[in-house]
């Protein structure tokens, strides 16, 4: 690891996540040290839209959401660690089953197939966890060695430092 370590933040379309991902997680992370490669779901970038100034101002790689160009460059670089947070019964599923069918969830699969320490804060309704797959599904995660988490960003954080202690971690979080 050269530099700054850099997170790959990738957030879906949950309820509540236009409150708090940027307080809750994106701020602390960026204040621990953590060079943030931010990568939005579809959904989640049409919800978080009013905040991409303030985001990207946390972070000197672009905020994504769409794939790039053949021709273009990579905007960022592998990271080190991913957090994934909030993940949808949707998004959960398609990693699973390795879809990657919009630019966030390929860079999840691309690092589960990796082994890059990941921290993923499922956030699923009551109805939905009881979808017959979704229990499969967090099996598949956790058998990959994925960290599944349910409580809020506060566990994410301490998790985060337990599989991926490169940074030092932020009295103010
Ligand atoms: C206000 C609102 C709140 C939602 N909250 C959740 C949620 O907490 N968990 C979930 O799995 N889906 C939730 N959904 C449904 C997802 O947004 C929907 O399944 C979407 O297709 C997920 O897309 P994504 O996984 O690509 O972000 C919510 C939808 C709305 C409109």
């Amino acid at each position: 690891m050269s530099g700054r370590p850099v997170l790959g933040l990738v957030a879906s379309a949950a309820g509540g996540v236009e409150g708090w991902l940027r307080p809750g997680l994106a701020e602390p992370l960026a204040r621990q040290g953590w060079r943030l490669a931010v990568t939005l779901t579809p959904t989640a970038a049409r919800w978080l839209e009013a905040q991409f100034a303030e985001l990207g101002a946390l972070t000197d790689l672009p905020v994504r959401w769409t794939s790039r160009l053949p021709a273009e460059p990579k905007p960022h670089p592998v990271p080190d660690a991913f957090v994934f947070a909030p993940a949808t019964l949707n998004s959960i599923a398609k990693l699973a089953l390795g879809i990657s069918d919009n630019q966030a969830l390929t860079v999840l699969c691309e690092a589960l197939g990796r082994g890059t320490p990941m921290v993923v804060l499922a956030q699923v309704g009551p109805d939905q966890s009881h979808h017959p797959a979704y229990s499969r599904h967090l099996s598949v995660l956790r058998d990959a060695g994925v960290s599944v988490v349910s409580g809020g960003p506060g566990e994410v954080l301490k998790e985060l430092s337990a599989v991926a202690p490169f940074v030092a971690p932020d009295n103010n979080s």
